[in-house]
Formats: structure tokens, sequence, C-alpha cells
């Protein structure tokens, strides 16, 4: 059976400022994707949060960027904007660049990561959220999952995984594309991994069979909108076991933390900490940020979970780590590293306070 899995998310509104989700935007959510599944548009869904995060998980059989969908998830934010206005939650309707739906929500500021896939005799599935971070966080961990060994034992002992993956990377700065094979190119594909500022893989696909194995969101609010209106908090959707890693080897490398750009107003470093869903709720300097693991089966489309995969005692040690790395980072106060370079922050004083002492800098 082929099936669509359609994540969209945004920001829009936050309970209180941008550390959670009020319930009244999610089960708004809940009622009107109940509709779209009665009048058949979707196979199921399931509405969750991370952070100040909306998150609209759905499947059905309409293929990627349908029209259909795409309105049915923009009209799900328009109205939960109405209800956010009404609370006056924090930055109500946040990610919404316009209020004229024009056939797909790319480039309106919700995120969004889709995949069609044949539905196999098992088909696992663990769908990442991550708020007050960007695309490129996915970068790290998408690299150890499909082309490190010492993280994915099967890529040595796994007959199914040892041709390796192939990674599609978008320059969002460019707004160019390139796919680079592991194991063969690793040392070039790292070159730009490793700039996640800049770029982001958008798609790891397998070597062996063709099939998409993950995706991600790497819109760039930034550079849609050319000025700042909030980050591009991302989701990815990574299928496991058979021709992909397994469930444990996909989830391996969010057992220590790593350091992300986001956190306060989308400008400084931080850890990423994993937690589960009930502690997806930055609220020390707004963050640290956040990711959050959410695992399915699926059964002909229908959504069996979510599962919490970060509810286990074995990820303590990664969110005490990344307590450690958040209290270290902070006593950085304005300064860089922790802060982010000039040219990188969400938004900054720099071209006023540029204008007003002008003058004063002189010739050295
Ligand atoms: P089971 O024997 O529990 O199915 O586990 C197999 C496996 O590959 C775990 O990574
Ligand atoms: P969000 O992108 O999650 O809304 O966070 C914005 C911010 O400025 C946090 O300090
Ligand atoms: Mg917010
Ligand atoms: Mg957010």
């Amino acid at each position: 059976m082929t099936v669509t899995l359609s994540v969209i998310k945004a920001d829009i509104g936050g309970y209180v400022g941008h550390s959670s989700m009020h319930p009244a935007l999610v089960e708004k959510a809940q009622e009107m994707l109940e509709k779209a599944k009665g009048r058949k548009l979707l196979i199921d869904y399931r509405v969750m949060a991370c952070g100040d995060d909306l998150q609209l998980i759905m499947t059905h059989s309409r293929g990627e960027e349908n029209s259909e969908v795409h309105k049915l998830a923009f009209d799900i934010f328009m109205a939960g904007t109405e209800e956010a206005k009404r609370l006056k939650l924090y930055g109500a309707g946040q990610d919404l660049l316009s209020e004229a739906f024009s056939g797909n929500v790319k480039g309106m500021g919700p995120g969004v990561a889709e995949m069609e896939i044949q539905e196999r005799p098992s088909e696992p599935i663990i769908i990442f959220m991550a708020d007050k971070t960007s695309a490129g966080a996915w970068n790290l961990p998408l690299y150890k999952m499909f082309a490190d060994p010492f993280n994915t034992a099967g890529l040595v002992i796994a007959e199914s995984l040892h041709r390796g993956f192939a990674f599609e990377i978008h320059d969002v700065r460019t707004h160019r594309k390139i796919t680079l094979n592991a194991p063969d190119e690793i040392y070039d594909m790292l070159m730009f991994l490793g700039a996640p500022s800049r770029h982001a893989v958008k798609k790891v696909f397998s070597r062996a069979s063709g099939e998409i194995a993950a995706v991600s969101s790497t819109e760039r609010l930034t550079e849609v909108a050319g000025r700042y209106v909030g980050k591009d908090d991302p989701v990815m959707i990574v299928r496991c076991q058979g021709n992909f890693p397994a469930v444990g080897e996909v989830l391996e490398p969010f057992a220590h933390p790593f350091i992300v750009e986001g956190w306060m107003r989308g400008s400084h470093h931080g850890p990423l900490m994993t937690t589960s869903f009930k502690d997806a709720n930055p609220s020390r300097f707004d963050g640290p940020p956040r990711v959050i693991a959410a695992g399915f089966q699926l059964a002909n489309g229908t959504l069996v979970g979510p599962r919490d995969m970060f509810d286990d005692p074995a990820f303590d040690q990664a969110r005490d780590e990344a307590n450690t790395l958040a209290s270290m980072l902070r006593r950085h106060g304005p300064f860089e590293p922790h802060r982010l370079p000039l040219d990188e922050m969400e938004y900054t004083t720099m071209a006023g306070i540029m204008k007003k002492l002008g003058t004063r800098w002189e010739p050295l």
C-alpha cells in the first residue's frame, strides 16, 4: 500500500511566552483533523507539540505537496491563530507569513516534512520534533544514523545497510542542492554538513533499494521572509529496521547532547536536550533547545502510537550533560561562542548601533 506521511508544523502562539503549547490550540487542531478524517481526506492523524510548536502528523494517500492536505494544515493554523489571539497567547500567528493560501504551505512559514512510501509488512517510523533550533540541527544525528559505523552497527554487519546511504543536502542560502553518497564521499559531505547554519540534509535514501529513509523540514524562515519573524524549529521523519537502521540506532545519536543554534531569541548556541514529551517546555533562558521522538508503527496508514521514545532512563545522562553544557555556555552571557556570530543572529540591533556610533569609529 502506498501511504503519504505529512508532518506540517507551525508556531501560532506560545503559552507562556515561547515555552509551550496551550491545550486549546491542540483541541482545535484535533477537531478539524477529525472532520478531515471523517470526509476521507486523511487516513489518520495525531496532534502533538514540542515547546511552542504545533505539530500536525497526518497520513493519507494523496502524495506529497497535495494542495488539499496543505490547505487543511493552513486552515488549522489560521483557526488556531484566532484561538491564540482570543487568549492573547504570545506571538499569535508567529510563523504565518501570509493570510491567503496559494496551493502549498511551503514558503508560507510552516515547516514541512513529507514522504510517500510503500508501507512494508512492518513499518516502524520515528518522528523527531525540535524547538528553539533550526533545520541544520539534524545534520549531526542524520550523519551518525546513516553514515557512522560507530553509531550504526548495521552499516557493518547488516547486508541491507552495507551499501550505505545517499544524502540530499540543501544550501539554504543559495537555494541549491546536491546528493552525496556515504561512505565513499563522507569527507566531501562533512565539509557541508559541518556548517549547519547554511546546509541542511533534506532527504536520505537507501543506496541498496533507492527507498526514502528520512526527510526533514528545511524551510528557513529568515531566508523566506528576509527578516526575523521566528525560527524554523525543525521536524524529521525516519524509517527504521529492514533496509534502514534499527530503532535503537536511530535514537543513539541523541545519547549525547550536541550544540545547536537557537535558544534565546534564536541567537545563541546551546545543547540540544533530549526529553520526554511532557518535558519539552523550554523555560530556562527559553531553552535549552529540545528534541522529542515519537515512535509509530504504521498499519495500512493508521498511526499506531505514539510511543515516547526518549522517556527512557537511558537518556538521563544525556539530559544531565545537556544541563552541564547549558550552564557552562550561559556563563558567557553576551559573548561568543554562546551568542551567535553577528551575521547569524536572528535579530540584531547592530545596524542601529553602527548608525549611532558610525562617526565615532576612527581609522587606526
Ligand atoms: P530482536 O531479536 O529483539 O527482534 O532484536 C533484533 C535487533 O536487531 C535489535 O537491534
Ligand atoms: P520560537 O522560535 O520557538 O518561537 O522561539 C523564539 C524565541 O525568540 C525564543 O527566545
Ligand atoms: Mg514562539
Ligand atoms: Mg518554537
